[in-house]
């Protein structure tokens, strides 16, 4: 069976990828009195340093969940706020992400945004194209089913047109029409917030990813934080369904 894992602790026990859901916004600005939206700019600033984090450290990819396919459910002024945020940050960071060599790559269905977000979206990926240091992911408008759903009726599609056969279908194959196609699986992902659920994150791409759960508010999630992540992945032994025995005689080897 392959699994594209990419870590098993054996070289320097760290993850090659980052999964994170940033989590806890709103309750951090109530705290403070605040607007919720208060949260959410404070969690851009934290994007910036988990982004230096993850350059430093030579983690080839971070995925952030910034905006869930249910997310639509909130209330509108808080939905359009997001959005205005989302649009300032990609204006305001993507000079700042080429400098730094870091590559952006937005997925989900961003068909449901406005026309001006999906062209600033488009530029901005283009804008750091050939850039080559850190991939940074940003899931907007995204969910796991979405992603093996379009999939699903991408693989239909070359049925249909004579492409592909039933047969053809295998795990691999799936994987190459799902959005973080290429890109190694996530080795850790993270969730701030004190929730311990998916909500629908990536379903696909998380089979034999290691979790780690924070109460720490996504604003306050900073670097001795997103380090301390980083040592309990280290100490996890991985075994992609062999015993540890043989991950160890395997190291040995
Ligand atoms: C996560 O923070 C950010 C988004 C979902 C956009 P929340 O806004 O969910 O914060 P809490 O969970 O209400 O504290
Ligand atoms: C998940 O957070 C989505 C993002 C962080 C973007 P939510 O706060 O929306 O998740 P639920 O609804 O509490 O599960
Ligand atoms: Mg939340």
């Amino acid at each position: 069976m392959s699994h594209k894992k990419s870590n098993n602790n054996s070289e320097n026990g760290m993850p090659r990828h980052v999964a994170i859901i940033m989590d806890g916004n709103g309750r951090w600005a109530k705290r403070r009195f605040l607007p919720r939206i208060a949260g959410h700019r404070a969690g851009v600033e934290t994007v910036r340093q988990a982004v230096r984090v993850c350059a430093e450290k030579g983690i080839e990819a971070l995925t952030l969940f910034a905006f869930s396919s249910e997310n639509w459910r909130r209330p509108a002024k808080e939905v359009s706020l997001l959005m205005e945020l989302f649009l300032a940050a990609l204006q305001r960071e993507t000079r700042r992400l080429k400098d730094n060599n870091v590559r952006l790559k937005i997925i989900g269905d961003r068909s449901a945004f406005t026309p001006r977000l999906q062209e600033e979206i488009a530029a901005a990926e283009a804008g750091c194209r050939d850039c080559t240091g850190l991939l940074l992911i940003v899931a907007a408008n995204y969910g796991g089913r979405w992603d093996i759903t379009q999939a699903a009726r991408c693989i239909g599609e070359q049925i249909e047109a004579g492409k592909l056969r039933a047969v053809d279908i295998t795990s691999d194959l799936i994987e190459e029409y799902t959005s973080l196609h290429g890109i190694p699986e996530p080795d850790l992902f993270i969730r701030t917030g004190g929730e311990e659920r998916i909500s629908n994150f990536l379903l696909w791409h998380l089979a034999y990813t290691e979790f780690y759960f924070t109460e720490i508010l996504w604003p306050d999630f900073d670097t001795a934080a997103f380090e301390a992540a980083l040592a309990s992945f280290a100490r996890r032994q991985r075994r992609f369904g062999r015993t540890g025995e043989q991950v160890e005689q395997s190291k040995g080897a």
